[in-house]
């Protein structure tokens, strides 16, 4: 019996499109003797829908197709199985049943633990990090001070939110200029180089925060590093084992990586509005890097350890791509941020080390499995009288003295 896997994708984020072409991508590569796949596409407007037609690219430049031809469903838990129920019509068929989820998102709402959270809640196995690593692994601010706590190398930074900036613009101020010129703003979870701006003054400073506030409550601001070489590196594993990936220097015309760089390469085509996803798009796979980067071995080993601790901290699991900026000058080396599911899961990394996508798309199935067994095993519930003590007046007199017991 082959193992029923549900990947999911899309969903409300900016990088909606990339997601379609990331999953598409996988989808194309499991090992299908294996696993039975199933597609669970959530529209921007947070329809789901399933249907073998959504293994298709082409499918996406036209949503009307989708919403007349693809199976619009719900995922819960019903009698002991999670299912993907027909959402519409007179019969609630249960279209299918999943034994695992497999979430291929990025950005906010999907790959910051929000989908995550929907799956623990409903309780379904699922590929990837859980909701806390998740979290931690989109919210710059959060990931930053975590690793500071174990000492990582990392720019100067400081952080705050929208109201600390309205109240009291001074001591905002004062926290900024804690760095040095020029600095970097970013909003803390957008990602996709959103809002994102370099500054070397006050006035431009000011300008920035403006910009980055329009897209976030909170705001990380860094100092920038000169000479940048950017380079990244891929973590496949949970907090118990990982393993590490080769390393690819990014390769940009611009001051700092695009939107355009990252997804689009060199080519025009824009993804705008709708569900368009041109030609030329190949999702992370299609930027210009060099593989494997130019390193010495006391740098590459630096990295590798590096990222190991970070995504270890974070408690990640999966796979995921860790981005660094290194100072070519004084080949100082500072980690940047975790990607909990890179673009196009970051396979071309693994396939530089010989792991074909088929092999890592199998492991990172495994790792959900057995995360799932180990979650599954540790006590969640406890057991105790305190409701049946609540009085019908709504009084709690019975919560005293309350025995608790562990299942
Ligand atoms: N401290 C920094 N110094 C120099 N360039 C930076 C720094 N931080 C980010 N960048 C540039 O900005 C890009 C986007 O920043 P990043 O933190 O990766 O956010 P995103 O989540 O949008 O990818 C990076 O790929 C890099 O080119
Ligand atoms: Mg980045």
């Amino acid at each position: 019996m082959r193992i029923k896997v549900g990947v999911i994708f899309g969903g409300e984020s900016v990088e909606h499109e990339i997601s379609i072409i990331s999953a598409i991508q996988a989808m194309n590569k499991m090992d299908e003797e294996k696993y039975e796949i199933i597609p669970i596409y959530i529209t921007k407007d947070r329809e789901w829908y399933t249907g073998e037609m959504l293994k298709d690219i082409d499918v996406y430049q036209d949503l009307d197709l989708i919403k007349r031809y693809g199976v619009n469903v719900v995922l819960y838990y019903k009698n002991g199985s999670y299912v993907l129920q027909k959402k519409n019509g007179l019969f609630k068929r249960v279209i299918k049943e999943l034994d695992i989820a497999f979430p291929i998102v990025h950005g906010t709402n999907v790959e910051d633990g929000v989908l995550q959270g929907y799956l623990q809640t409903i309780g379904i196995p699922f590929v990837g990090a859980n909701v806390y690593g998740s979290v931690a692994g989109q919210d710059k601010a959060m990931m930053k001070d975590i690793w500071k706590g174990i000492d990582l190398p990392m720019t100067k930074y400081v952080w705050f939110y929208d109201v600390d900036y309205r109240q009291d613009k001074e001591e905002v101020m004062k926290k900024v200029h804690t760095l040095k010129f020029p600095v970097i703003i970013k909003p803390a979870t957008t990602g996709s180089s959103v809002g994102i701006s370099v500054c070397d003054n006050d006035e431009t400073l000011l300008e920035g925060l403006d910009e980055a506030f329009q897209y976030d409550s909170k705001v990380v601001v860094e100092e920038v590093v000169e000479n940048l070489k950017e380079v990244n590196i891929a973590v496949m594993g949970n907090y118990e084992h990982q393993k590490v990936s080769e390393i690819e220097e990014v390769l940009s015309t611009n001051k700092f990586l695009t939107y355009q760089d990252k997804y689009i390469g060199g080519g025009k085509s824009k993804i705008k509005g709708g569900v368009k996803v041109e030609g030329k798009s190949k999702g992370m796979a299609s930027t210009n890097r060099k593989l494997p980067a130019d390193l010495d071995d006391k740098t590459r080993k630096e990295i590798e350890t590096v990222a190991t601790k970070a995504f270890k901290a974070l408690g990640s699991a999966g796979n995921s791509r860790i981005d660094f900026l290194i100072d070519e000058k004084t080949n100082k080396v500072y980690i940047n941020e975790i990607n909990s599911i890179p673009g196009s899961l970051a396979f071309y990394l693994w396939e530089a080390k010989g792991l074909d996508f088929t092999k890592v798309l199998d492991e990172m199935i495994n790792i959900g499995i057995k995360d799932f067994k180990k979650r599954i095993s540790k006590t969640h519930s406890f057991e105790t009288n305190i409701l049946s003590g609540y009085a019908a007046s709504g009084g709690v007199k019975g919560a005293k003295g309350t025995k608790g017991k562990l299942k």
